[in-house]
């Protein structure tokens, strides 16, 4: 199949690989309803098409934080992303230098800093969670000074992780020794493609910077077990002062989806937010990325730059969540399906469709500049969702 959108690329990731992969990346907390309100709710946006204005010249480029980028698109963080494709960062931070847009390294990577710096040419961002471990954080924090990284997201969202009913259905949580080795081994060698490109070729298995911590013992388990026991549910917003004295650089935070808690965040120096409900992964049932921008940009967008995830499945939706407020937007899962299809060039291949997509809308609603993007290009009436009012 030749990917037209990023729901091809979901269907060629399902194909290729172990169940207990795709379930991980596809699914979401509890119910999935929040999961699916991000899709819904910004697929129910309405864009007000306009004709006849001139849009023959285009400008699709913008800059954030200092830095110029091809689109308003940055790869977001993806814990375990590594596991779709061989030495899968690497590949994926190839991918977006090519593309001219940021690629985010999440802490539970499996490429650690030091190998996705060596693989690639220009800096990158870097995730980090709040850790028990302030020794470890700080190590992290200095060797993403010394390879370079250029922007720092700090995810505020997870002090625990929320209950993914499809993990355990398909023996990646809750099946700990033998028995879930086993089960995952299994799923893996069903999918012989992926086995010889990621399970034979592409080892190390581990999560690179994570594995210092774990001392030889490096099963799956073992990472979910490190998580589940050193995330720290006691962090407050006082503790930002240690990442913003560890880090001079940019500086988003990342989980906000409430206004009040922007302000503080603005208070606090931060340079930028990302509006996100992690994916649909965390609290089941808070309300979809679209529902809760508005409201953001509107407390926070002249005190620092607001970005926004969650539920993008086309260049539409990206200017979607530009004209509710976002200055750029993450992908998640589209880069991981697009990854895990193939590879480097599947990951290049869905972000000309996406930039593809945006041209269109762009063009249909009349506007040629990322800046020109605002609320006055989706239909104002009273029929629009809520998403879309202020
Ligand atoms: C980690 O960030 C996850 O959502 O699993």
């Amino acid at each position: 199949m030749i990917a037209a959108s990023i729901a091809d690329f979901r269907e060629l990731a399902r194909r290729r690989l172990p169940h207990f992969l795709f379930e991980y990346i596809d699914g979401g907390s509890y119910s999935e309803t929040t999961l699916r309100r991000n899709v819904e709710d910004l697929r129910d946006i309405a864009p007000r098409q306009r004709v006849l204005r001139d849009v023959s010249a285009l400008d699709l480029s913008t800059e954030l934080f200092g830095q110029r980028l091809s689109l308003p698109v940055i790869l977001g963080p993806v814990g375990l992303a590594g596991m779709n494709a061989r030495r899968g960062e690497c590949q994926a931070v190839r991918a977006a230098e090519a593309a001219g847009v940021p690629f985010t390294l999440s802490t539970v990577s499996a490429c650690g800093l030091d190998e996705v710096a060596a693989a690639a040419t220009k800096p990158f961002w870097f995730q980090l969670y709040m850790t028990r471990d302030r020794g470890f954080m700080r190590e992290l924090l200095a060797e993403a000074r010394e390879v370079g990284c250029n922007a720092l997201v700090f995810t505020v969202d997870m002090p625990v992780p929320g209950s993914r009913y499809r993990d355990y259905h398909s023996g990646l949580a809750g099946a700990p020794g033998i028995k879930g080795a086993i089960r995952r081994t299994w799923q893996g060698a069903m999918k012989p493609g992926w086995a010889w490109d990621v399970g034979v070729m592409g080892r190390p298995h581990g999560l690179g910077n994570v594995m210092r911590k774990l001392e030889g013992r490096t099963g799956i388990e073992d990472f979910f077990a490190w998580m589940r026991n050193n995330f720290d549910s006691s962090i407050a917003w006082a503790d930002l002062d240690f990442i913003r004295s560890e880090w001079r650089g940019p500086l988003i935070i990342k989980g906000l989806l409430d206004a009040e808690d922007s302000v503080e965040a603005a208070n606090l120096g931060a340079d930028g937010i990302i509006v996100s409900n992690h994916g649909g992964r965390q609290l089941d049932g808070v309300p979809s990325t679209a529902r809760a921008l508005p409201a953001i940009a509107d407390a926070v967008g002249e005190r620092l730059t607001v970005l926004a995830d969650g539920g993008v499945r086309s260049g539409l939706d990206v200017v979607r969540l530009l004209a509710l407020g976002a200055k750029g937007v993450l992908l998640g899962r589209p880069w991981v399906f697009a990854l895990a299809a193939q590879g480097q060039k599947g990951v290049e291949h869905m972000l000309r469709l996406i930039e593809a997509e945006m041209r269109v809308a762009m063009t249909l609603t009349g506007v040629t500049s990322i800046a020109d993007i605002d609320r006055s290009i989706l239909v104002p009436e009273a029929g629009q969702p809520r998403a879309a009012r202020p």
